[in-house]
């Protein structure tokens, strides 16, 4: 399907993106679940009989495999995400200064954005390192755990545990987002309402329809065949 269709819908997410994120957010749950159910006593009557430590090693499997996945998936989309979150111009830098505006629902005043607002950029640059920080601590605690004597094992958890609480907070401001900015449809159906997309990423808009003149102006300007 087109990016830009006539109901004047824009193309977010493809299929496979929203597929890879469906992974992401529902592995990240189950370990957050599974997780508290390890390390809360007052979840602890949960964890009798392995059920959570066995649930809680394949919501790790399924987390690390979301970068896999998102390759697999959407080669292009995985390496616009990394490439975009990484980098900040002017306007993302004085989008930063405005930023309590946008957080209280005040798009139209906001510096103007690409496909990714700076706080996304800030957002998914956080769920990277974050996540890498969960996955190695993780790892070690499950293959190499004797190797780390007392002291090593406790740093360790207290890394894994802090990093895992902060996707949680980060989660929580991610959820507000797109709730204040009504931006799930842009996971379910992938498509988003044109002039909500102008109002929060207007840079964006503008190089969708630039884009989609721009073989318009191709043919138009192809001299005339001679006869
Ligand atoms: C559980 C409920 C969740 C909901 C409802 C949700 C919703 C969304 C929505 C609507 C977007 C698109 C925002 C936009 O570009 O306008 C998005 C993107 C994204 N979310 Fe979530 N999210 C959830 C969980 C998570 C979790 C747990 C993480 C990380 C651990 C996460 C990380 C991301 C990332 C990295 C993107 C960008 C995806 C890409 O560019 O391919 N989300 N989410």
């Amino acid at each position: 399907m087109a990016k830009h269709d006539h109901d004047h819908k824009i193309l977010r997410y493809r299929r496979n993106q929203r597929f890879v994120h469906a992974l992401l957010a529902s592995s990240f749950i189950l370990l957050l679940l599974t997780g508290m159910v390890l390390l809360w006593g007052p979840l602890s009557f949960l964890a009798v009989g392995g059920n959570s430590r066995w649930l809680h090693r394949v919501g790790a499997i399924a987390f690390m495999l979301v970068p896999v996945a998102y390759l697999l998936a959407d080669r292009e989309g995985a390496k616009e995400l990394l490439r975009e979150t990484f980098r900040y111009d002017r306007d993302d830098i004085s989008w930063f200064k405005h930023m309590y505006r946008y957080a209280m629902g005040h798009a139209a005043e906001m510096p103007p954005q690409g496909r990714l607002n700076a706080g996304q950029k800030l957002h998914h640059g956080a769920v990277i390192v974050i996540s890498l920080s969960i996955v190695l601590s993780g790892l070690a605690m499950w293959f190499i755990k004797p190797t780390l004597g007392a002291t090593g094992l406790a740093w360790t958890a207290v890394i894994h545990d802090l990093s895992m609480l902060a996707l949680t907070l980060l989660l929580v401001g991610h959820l507000y987002f797109t709730y204040v900015y009504k931006a799930m449809s842009s996971m379910t159906t992938g498509y988003v309402d044109e002039d909500e997309a102008r109002l929060e990423h207007s840079k964006w808009v503008e190089e969708i329809e630039h884009a989609e003149e721009e073989p318009q102006i191709e043919k138009e300007e192809q001299p005339a065949p001679q006869t």
